[in-house]
């Protein structure tokens, strides 16, 4: 069948060379591990810490976040391979066009776009809340209209967008510059708050570290988890299963080390870069988040946690206002790099859809000055700016989850399925105990995605239909794959 036509490893590499679609090759293994922490602290340790520790996990939470870095652990290793074997621009998008073929690519594609799009939109207005709140404790009170909690038009999330897409037009290596400047804040807050915070930390705290488990009101209708719809499954707090519960909420605090893979094309030896970039940032941050969330739950009693800036919040209780203001700072400089690769990436995945003819190939010309695709960039900076600006995004988060979770699925399958195609391709970097690992990845994604709402499910099975109508209207006849044998 024509929509399942494959595009070959040397066929996608070759893409890369032509030269009004080339991409500037400028960074190192350091600049992507940096890259994968620029995106992935963020909303996630900042804020759904408290949330969770509260409501799901008590102070086990740490634990959920070991059990979600596991997931994503396992998956990082399939995306370490596809990335090391096919260093092209688009990650999950183009490992799918060489392995399952165009349409299911095309469905990824569109799939990435709900994780990146949406997501840089999202933390664009946490940003402006945060934003908000530091402006008011300097004694500057910014219009409800524009930037209170259900403002007519979120103007400095706007704003913020708009900067962060200049900033990606004028290039890459400037990308990741401004990103190491802001990663050396954000880390240093988070280094702050396990340090300081180990001086008030009572042991009572932890007592227990596993609250008894406590079933909760079965949650009715469409909010209710895809899990207890299928199988009669009950939401718990706490106990062992909360801590599973929870991870499935934190895991969107891990989102992005898959991110560093969308950077392949543009990485000086990707073969080896790339899979230590992924990995190592995956390492990092797993290691900050856990020692973050075993002091903030160490300061305070988790019942007693803010859900909005547990952080910030747990030094106030313990009389450190002082660490509370630069904690709000970094949170600021954090989700500013957040959003920014978020949007990078998107742009890296449109910029491969539209080389290959699936979307209007115009879009995918490089500009000559600096290097990077300016048109791409310029539309998705667009469309999240009015995103940010003008849609109320709460409910929309979990979109992100399910949609990025979708896409581990794909890849980690993915893996499996190019060692049996393509077993003569050199892989620098190769997944271990194939197909075990790769399958567990995929089942450990698949549950944590059946603890998501019914409605989360809904909204993505609908988006994912208006891809495939679109596919079929545009993309299948417009293909490059169609014209030229690949
Ligand atoms: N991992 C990113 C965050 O926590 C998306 O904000």
């Amino acid at each position: 069948m024509e929509i399942f036509r494959t595009k070959t490893v040397e066929q996608s590499i070759l893409d890369t060379e032509a030269p009004e679609h080339r991409l500037r090759k400028r960074l190192s293994a350091v600049d992507l591990t940096v890259f994968g922490i620029g995106v992935i602290i963020g909303t996630g340790i900042f804020v759904l810490t408290g949330k969770v520790a509260k409501e799901t996990a008590g102070p086990a939470v740490a634990l959920s976040f070991i059990a979600a870095g596991i997931v994503c652990g396992l998956a990082a290793l399939c995306y370490a391979e596809f990335a090391s074997t096919i260093p092209v621009a688009g990650s999950a998008y183009t490992f799918s066009f060489a392995t399952l073929g165009e349409f299911p690519a095309w469905v990824i594609g569109w799939d990435l776009m709900l994780e990146m799009a949406l997501a840089g939109a999202v933390v664009a207005v946490g940003w402006s809340g945060y934003f908000g709140s530091l402006m008011s404790t300097l004694g500057i009170e910014l219009p409800a209209a524009i930037a209170g909690e259900e403002p007519v038009v979120n103007v400095p999330a706007m704003v913020i967008v708009a900067i962060l897409t200049g900033i990606l037009v004028a290039g890459i290596k400037l990308s990741s510059r401004v990103n190491l400047v802001i990663v050396v804040i954000k880390v240093s807050v988070i280094m702050l708050v396990i340090v300081a915070g180990l001086f008030f930390i009572k042991a009572e705290n932890y007592q227990p570290f596993i609250p008894p488990a406590r079933s909760t009101p079965e949650v009715e209708g469409l909010g209710a988890p895809m899990i207890q719809v299928l199988f009669g499954i009950t939401p718990v707090a706490y106990g062992v299963i909360g801590i599973f519960s929870a991870a499935a909420i934190v895991f969107f605090a891990f989102i992005g080390f898959d991110i560093v893979a969308t950077a392949a094309e543009e990485t000086i030896e990707p073969q080896r870069d790339l899979p230590r970039g992924i990995i190592g940032s995956l390492v990092i941050c797993t290691v900050l988040y856990v020692a973050v969330s075993l002091v903030v739950v160490g300061m305070q009693h988790y019942t007693q946690l803010s859900t909005k800036a547990p952080l910030a919040d747990a030094f106030t209780s313990v009389g450190q206002p002082w660490a509370a203001t630069l904690i709000s700072i970094g949170a600021i400089a954090g989700l500013t790099t957040v959003v920014m690769i978020l949007m990078l990436g998107q742009t890296r995945v449109l910029f491969a859809m539209c080389r290959d003819g699936l979307l209007p190939r115009q879009l995918a010309v490089v500009n000559p000055r600096f290097g990077t695709p300016a048109r791409v960039t310029l539309l998705v900076g667009f469309v999240t700016m009015v995103l940010a600006g003008f849609i109320s995004l709460g409910a929309l988060a979990e979109l992100v989850n399910i949609g990025t979770l979708f896409a581990f699925v794909v890849v980690s399958a993915g893996v499996i399925v190019l060692r049996h195609t393509r077993p003569d391709l050199p892989r620098a970097f190769r997944t271990p105990m194939v197909p075990v690992l790769p399958i567990l990845s995929v089942l450990a994604c698949l549950y944590l995605m059946l603890n998501l709402p019914v409605e989360t499910w809904l909204r993505f099975v609908v988006w994912m239909i208006i891809g495939a109508v679109l596919y079929f209207v545009y993309g299948y006849r417009h293909s490059r794959a169609s014209r030229t044998p690949l």
